[in-house]
């Protein structure tokens, strides 16, 4: 399986050239799955609610999610890209997923990030696994990766590989991604953005550095912190079903959920 990530600088309200750039960088790729950094179409430092309402697209009908679909037919490759979602008068940080024939899903960001709480309703769907064949994928947008919780669910359901589309600004996340993976065993891809965003006196500083993480907390892949990269890693990911350690400790046989009710609110004694 050819997997990876498509990393650059995203213009702020340049849609169509965002799209256009992303095209030029994939067009002598070949992959089965890639991941796009979170909100890649129209970038990420929003300052009225009015700049959310006018790049927000609807999925299915709006251009960027007709613009994958047909790039994901002409490619035949999967995508999972971030985009701002339009759903009656809400707005979510989403990611779309397309295959080459056609509209799969969306996942709405469970956990907002700092001003995205502003603009952004929070996800309230669930985390889903996605099923293309001899693998599954589950999806997951930036700041979920502090809530260790979105990529248990996602490997609980089978998920041999989690795409990650982000925006970080943090420097945490590509360590922490080898501990995700290595507690649930699965691989992931890590899409970020590069660049500096500063607009109506507000400045954010995305890291870049793209990851694809390996099972046993291997680094496949990692870009550069500012260079436009598409990383691709060609593995056999099924080896994510496998759960055993060692021949006494299988990790997803070992959990002792009896333990873990108070993390649930609702069920606190
Ligand atoms: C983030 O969730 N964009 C840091």
């Amino acid at each position: 399986m050819k997997a990876g990530f498509v990393q650059f600088e995203p213009l702020f309200g340049e849609v169509d050239k965002n799209m256009e750039k992303v095209e030029k960088l994939i067009d002598n790729v070949d992959a089965d799955l890639l991941v796009l950094p979170e909100l890649f179409n129209t970038g990420y430092v929003f300052t009225s609610i009015d700049e959310v309402a006018a790049l927000s697209e609807e999925i299915l009908k709006g251009k960027t999610t007709q613009a994958l679909m047909r790039m994901a037919k002409s490619k035949d490759v999967f995508l999972v890209a971030g985009i701002a979602k339009k759903s009656d008068d809400k707005y979510f940080n989403s990611a779309v997923i397309v295959s080459p024939q056609g509209y799969i899903g969306t996942y709405r960001k469970i956990h907002l990030f700092f001003e995205e709480k502003l603009w952004f309703d929070p996800g309230d769907g669930n985390f889903e696994v996605y099923d293309i064949g001899k693998y599954k994928f589950g999806v997951m947008i930036c700041f979920d990766w502090f809530f260790p919780e979105a990529m248990r669910a996602l490997s609980l359901q089978g998920a041999h590989i989690i795409c990650h589309s982000s925006n970080l600004v943090l420097p945490f996340c590509q360590d922490a991604m080898k501990t995700r993976c290595l507690e649930n065993r699965v691989f992931a891809i890590t899409a970020n953005r590069t660049g500096t965003e500063a607009r109506n006196g507000k400045s954010l500083t995305f890291t870049g550095k793209s990851q694809i993480t390996g099972h046993t907390a291997e680094v496949f892949y990692q870009a550069a912190p500012d260079t436009d990269e598409v990383g691709i890693v060609d593995v056999d990911m099924t080896i994510a079903e496998n759960k055993r350690l060692n021949e006494y400790n299988d990790i997803f046989e070992d959990r002792r959920p009896e333990f873990y009710k108070r993390l649930l609110r609702d069920s606190a004694e």
